[in-house]
């Protein structure tokens, strides 16, 4: 086999076979298909597509590319819930909690953030001693023992999407519906847990900006897992508003504490309460009204924020500083960016808002960036807001004054106002089930 037959293959539009598709990911693990190559692949891939066999296969070709993990001993269903991507994401801080708390085990592996999307690790890793970096026997043993653990990807773990997705971060192919499904499933399925939650994001926060592409990516998603024995469902969310008030790692830590002590805002706390009541549903723990009920009851009795607590101090974190956030290090430079205008607030690029943070130092413009987990937003005004000329739109933070004027100007470029008070926008748009959608 040539790879330069293949990439032709796939320019006439034709499908790849399974040993087609095995060829071109072992040899661009192995280095004997070089960059260049593999660059040509993933842009033909872009504008012919793939199908749904063809993703499978790419996805298990990828999930095979290296170790995989075994959770048998984990006594138990175990629960994971992974997100597209999104800019004020903390989620997975509030909703893993609140499902360990209910008696699932979550035995979770997350990603740092890139470009304007935040990662829980980077968010974790804002927490004092807080370790990410767990080996596979202690991932293990801290889920038998609280039942939760939340530690970064091995370096072994599905080794072509970590390449594959370096390639496409660099040649514009990220937004691309069987290359993101490929990507996430690959990990999901070699880390190892029995069934998953996909939280798929949608709108100008996100990498698929239309509902219907991320219906459409939600439901590869989901065949994908069902055809390598998963239980997978998918929710398609809201990402055209940043979710919750923070964007940052210090400060999104921050809100998700104070959502586990049930003072959350409100479309964060309805979206995390809906994503573990659907964990605890695909786990078996009851029907969608009972899983609701102990979703809720894990949240407002405090047993989710203690679970916090346990899994901080598990992990080496100062738990000190969950139960009291004052003693966070706290950003050197604090602005506050005025309204230019009054009017509504009509329209928020979330993109741009995730840009501005990660400008501030929040974020990672290459892999190899240095963040500042004190920098990032606190959104003062959202999307149907009234603001007058002069309030507070938002207050920025970081370390460097520098890094303020270009911040400010794009969190500005980002707002649009209109006279007339916009219609609300739905928080959860679809859910996707195997052989089933739900719109709502
Ligand atoms: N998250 C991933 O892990 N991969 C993608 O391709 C996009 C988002």
């Amino acid at each position: 086999m040539r790879m330069v037959d293949l990439i032709s293959k796939k320019k006439q539009g034709e499908a790849l076979t399974n040993p087609e598709i095995d060829f071109i990911v072992t040899g661009f693990v192995d280095g004997s298909v070089p960059d260049y190559q593999m660059a040509a692949f993933l842009m033909t891939v872009y504008f012919k597509g793939m199908s749904a066999e063809e993703t499978t296969a790419l996805t298990l070709a990828m999930a095979r590319s290296g170790e995989r993990m075994d959770l048998s001993a984990i006594e138990g269903i175990k629960a994971d819930k992974h997100s597209t991507g999104g800019v004020g994401d903390k989620t997975t801080l509030i909703v893993a909690p609140i499902v360990a708390a209910c008696g699932v085990k979550v035995a979770k592996m997350s990603g740092r953030g890139l470009g304007f999307t935040g990662g829980t690790i980077d968010k974790l890793e804002s927490v004092k001693g807080f370790r990410t970096d767990l080996s596979t026997r202690e991932f293990i043993e801290t889920v038998n023992q609280i039942g939760i653990c939340v530690t970064g990807g091995t370096k072994d773990l599905a080794p072509a999407d970590k390449k594959i997705y370096a390639l496409r971060d660099v040649i514009g192919a990220v937004d691309n519906i069987p290359l993101i499904a490929s990507s996430i499933m690959s990990k999901k399925l070699a880390s190892g847990a029995d069934c998953i939650v996909l939280d798929v994001k949608t709108g100008s926060g996100a990498f698929m900006k239309s509902v219907e592409e991320s219906i459409l990516l939600s439901e590869m998603m989901v065949n994908i897992g069902h055809l390598a024995g998963k239980k997978v469902s998918a929710l398609v969310t809201d990402m055209d508003i940043p979710l919750g008030n923070s964007v940052g790692n210090q400060l999104e830590i921050m809100e998700a504490v104070h959502t586990l002590q049930g003072n959350g805002e409100k479309r964060l706390t309805q979206l995390c309460l809906t994503l573990a009541a659907t964990m605890l549903m695909l786990a078996g723990a009851g029907d969608k009204t009972a899983c609701e009920a102990k979703a809720a009851d894990a949240l407002y009795s405090g047993k989710a924020f203690e679970k916090l607590c346990e899994l901080v101090t598990a992990q080496g974190g100062d738990a000190a500083v969950i139960r009291d956030a004052a003693l966070f290090t706290p950003a050197s430079v604090v602005y506050e960016l005025k309204a230019e205008q009054s009017g509504y607030i009509g329209r928020m690029d979330t993109e741009k808002i995730g840009i501005a943070s990660m400008l501030l130092g929040a974020g990672r413009e290459t892999k190899d960036s240095v963040i500042d987990f004190s920098a990032g937003i606190k959104i003062m005004k959202k999307t149907g807001d009234y603001v007058k000329q002069g309030e507070a739109l938002a207050i920025l933070y970081t370390s460097d004054q520098g890094l303020l004027q270009q911040a400010s100007e794009k969190y500005t470029e980002s707002v649009t106002f209109t006279t007339e008070k916009p219609p609300e926008t739905p928080l959860i748009y679809a859910f996707v089930e195997k052989d089933h959608i739900i719109k709502y």
